[in-house]
């Protein structure tokens, strides 16, 4: 029995401004898996287009993700930091997960319900078809961890039924082209091109909620903007969303069985330990039996620390467009040359002619 090699991938859509739930659910993980993996992140622009199609300020929001990506830490000459829509080869493979997948697997997507909202007829088809395409994303690299936010989930849940049908279904045609491995999925043994790809959700923070209401996810569609504590807020505007988050009465508990019921308390104190690099226990252990007044100042002189540096980094990184074209458009080449490998042995197993 063997092994992929192991290969981080995760994407982030170009559209609206990154928060905080962005930050500590994918990108802060971003930073801390490349000092020992190979990694590529990429600005999933394709992705983009699912909801709303003409977007004004596309290269802008191209440009701030990858710029956000830089500030926060990740090494784009160690690893792959590219845009979409520079390898064709995601649309590629796409197609062909398309023809994989079944309606009704896409038909159970709660992120597709949400998005669509009441009128479903109305919906893109992309939209419909996003996740088949994020599968192509991560296994047109092979790639083997995937992380991410919890609301993420399903979606990967989706990619490895992807991966698992192609398997079985081309069995035959993969074991002849000596391309696949022997790996267990449970404790069954399949010959398999592509990997089940693992997400990587855990920590204290796998859904930051909003500021205003601890029953619903941070976002950027959320209309009001003291939901969420955007990346490019300054201290001031840092300071006020956290100074007028919402809260209940009681002082903190002392260990995390006293957050349950108590959604708001339980979302900061995720946000403190994830900005700390703690356990929401630690946090406790420090603050429990102290009221939100002695508690929130130290969030927001924490948040103010971390945040500040990325901030004035993507503002300066923005200031220079060309640097950032060029990055992507070096790891688009090196990307592009991986995914080809790839999509040159999927059309070898299914048996195009090339
Ligand atoms: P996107 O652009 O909506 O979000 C980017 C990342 O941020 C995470 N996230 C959160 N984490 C915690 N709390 C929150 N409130 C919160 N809001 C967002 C998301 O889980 C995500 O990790 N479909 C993806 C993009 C994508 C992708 C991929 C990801 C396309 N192809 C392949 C991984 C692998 C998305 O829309 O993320």
């Amino acid at each position: 029995m063997t092994e992929f090699k192991p290969l981080v991938f995760s994407g982030v859509q170009p559209t609206g401004n990154l928060h905080l739930g962005n930050y500590l659910g994918a990108i802060r993980k971003f930073v801390a898996l490349q000092e020992n993996n190979d990694c590529i992140y990429c600005v999933v622009d394709l992705h983009a287009l699912t909801a709303q199609l003409v977007h004004e300020d596309m290269a802008t929001q191209i440009r701030s993700i990858t710029a956000a990506f830089l500030a926060a830490g990740i090494d784009p000459k160690k690893h792959i930091v590219f845009n979409q829509s520079q390898v064709p080869q995601h649309a590629e493979l796409a197609w062909i997960f398309n023809c994989v997948a079944r309606i009704g697997w896409m038909n159970r997507m709660t992120q597709f319900k949400d998005k669509a909202g009441k009128d479903r007829e109305q919906a893109s088809l992309g939209l419909y078809a996003y996740p088949s395409l994020m599968a192509a994303d991560i296994l047109v690299y092979r790639a083997t961890h995937v992380p991410v936010g919890e609301d993420q989930k399903q979606h990967l849940e989706l990619a490895r039924d992807i991966a698992m049908k192609f398997n079985m279904d081309f069995a035959d045609k993969i074991r002849p082209t000596g391309l696949g491995i022997d790996i267990k999925v449970g404790d069954e043994p399949v010959h398999a091109y592509f990997p089940m790809v693992e997400p990587l959700i855990d920590g204290p923070a796998p859904r930051v909620m909003s500021l205003k209401d601890g029953t619903k996810k941070m976002s950027k569609s959320d209309p009001s903007d003291l939901s969420r504590i955007n990346l490019m807020d300054d201290q001031d505007a840092i300071s006020k969303k956290i100074r007028k988050a919402k809260t209940d009465p009681d002082a903190l508990p002392s260990e995390t069985e006293g957050l349950k019921g108590r959604p708001e308390a339980d979302n900061l104190v995720g946000i403190f330990a994830a900005l700390a690099d703690k356990s929401k226990a630690d946090v406790l252990a420090e603050f429990g039996g102290q009221q939100f007044s002695v508690f929130k100042p130290a969030l927001i002189e924490l948040a103010v620390d971390v945040l500040a540096p990325i901030n004035a980094e993507m503002r300066r990184l923005m200031e220079d467009p060309a640097h950032i074209d060029a990055v992507l458009r070096d790891g688009g080449e090196r990307a592009r040359a991986r995914a080809e490998k790839t999509m040159n042995e999927v059309r070898d197993i299914i048996g195009f002619v090339r």
